[in-house]
């Protein structure tokens, strides 16, 4: 047998591995536990919006843009990555030493054990609980970026092959439970390609969707489901952004895929254009902020940021 023959392609989960991902679901749970008391004392009064879509669409373009935008308009804006890639800090043009130091939320367990010396078992959590103020959390796992926007990343303990990202899922949406947002503040949260994270407990507290499309068949197909799966989740508001639009024709082509694929009747539809100029400085959206004449695709976002304002402060 050679030795590849005898590798198994998923590797059983190690101990420590199994260990990380019980202390995170047991943070998560206390977490929300706690959640679920602060709702009862604080009105939420700012927004949260997810944005997800095929692989490649443009959500951490568009989450980017998006981003800077609002903080530019005076919010006071979280941007957090769920992708365990981690596109999102390089797309926000975060400079390299900063986006060094940033601590993914995923190694809260370790953090905890650093600093308090908590040993596995009971005592994991209590930390974030005993002082349960999750600006405390964004000050801890949080880097600042251009123009004031706050980054949050989730990361991942788990192996990418085990193909399960939950116990990181379940500690971001507790965080994002807990984080009950002040007049003025944002949540604008970029996702990985696909759906499977896009589940109940991500989604929980979020009133706003973006769903990213190209406008072609696979892509609007994906658009359909997670604009279905909004619905069901109880998302009011879903905005559907078709983007690398090249021609009015594949806009009506794109919105007749939608009826096709059975989606639900969106909020409002945004064309973004195919615009080459992003790809010069792509992944940082920075410099195209700045540009006189304005891009298109800084036009199209800055147009999605009035959509989102509006309803996010309805
Ligand atoms: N309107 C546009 N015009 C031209 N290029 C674009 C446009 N929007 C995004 N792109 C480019 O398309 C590519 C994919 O975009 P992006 O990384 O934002 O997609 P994504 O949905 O986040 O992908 P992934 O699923 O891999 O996370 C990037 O190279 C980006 O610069
Ligand atoms: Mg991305």
């Amino acid at each position: 047998m050679t030795k590849l023959d005898s590798e198994p392609i998923i590797k059983p989960e190690d101990k420590e591995t199994k260990k990380k991902k019980e202390a995170l679901f047991a943070l998560a749970d206390r977490l929300r536990e706690a959640a679920k008391e602060k709702r009862k004392r604080i009105r939420e009064e700012g927004f949260k919006v997810v944005v997800t879509g095929k692989g490649g669409a443009g959500k951490t373009t568009v989450s980017a843009l998006l981003a800077r935008i609002l903080a530019r308009r005076g919010y006071r804006v979280l941007a957090v990555d769920e992708d365990p890639q981690i596109n999102l800090p390089n797309a926000l043009g975060l400079p390299k030493d900063v986006a060094d130091r940033i601590v993914p939320l995923s190694r809260n367990v370790d953090y905890i054990e650093e600093k308090t010396g908590a040993r596995p078992g009971e005592e994991w959590g209590v930390f974030l609980i005993v002082n349960p103020d999750v600006s405390d959390v964004i000050e801890r796992f949080g880097v600042k970026g251009p123009d004031g926007v706050t980054i949050l990343v989730m990361g991942t303990v788990v192996q990418a092959a085990t193909g399960c990202l939950c116990p990181e899922n379940a500690l971001l949406a507790a965080v994002m439970d807990y984080l009950v947002l002040r007049k003025g503040e944002v949540v604008i949260m970029d996702t990985q390609a696909g759906l499977e994270h896009f589940g109940r407990a991500i989604a929980k507290g979020f009133k706003q969707s973006v769903v990213i499309s190209e406008p072609t068949h696979n892509s609007m197909q994906v658009a359909a489901h997670a604009m279905r799966l909004s619905h069901e989740l109880g998302i009011p508001y879903v905005h559907l952004v078709l983007n690398k639009v090249r021609s009015e024709k594949e806009v009506d082509r794109a919105l007749r895929l939608a009826k096709e694929f059975k989606a639900p009747e969106p909020t409002s539809v945004v064309v973004i254009p195919y615009d080459p100029i992003v790809l010069d400085y792509e992944p940082n959206v920075g410099p195209l902020l700045d540009m006189d004449p304005k891009p298109e695709i800084v036009k199209a976002v800055e147009h999605l940021a009035d959509l989102v304002e509006k309803y996010g402060n309805m």
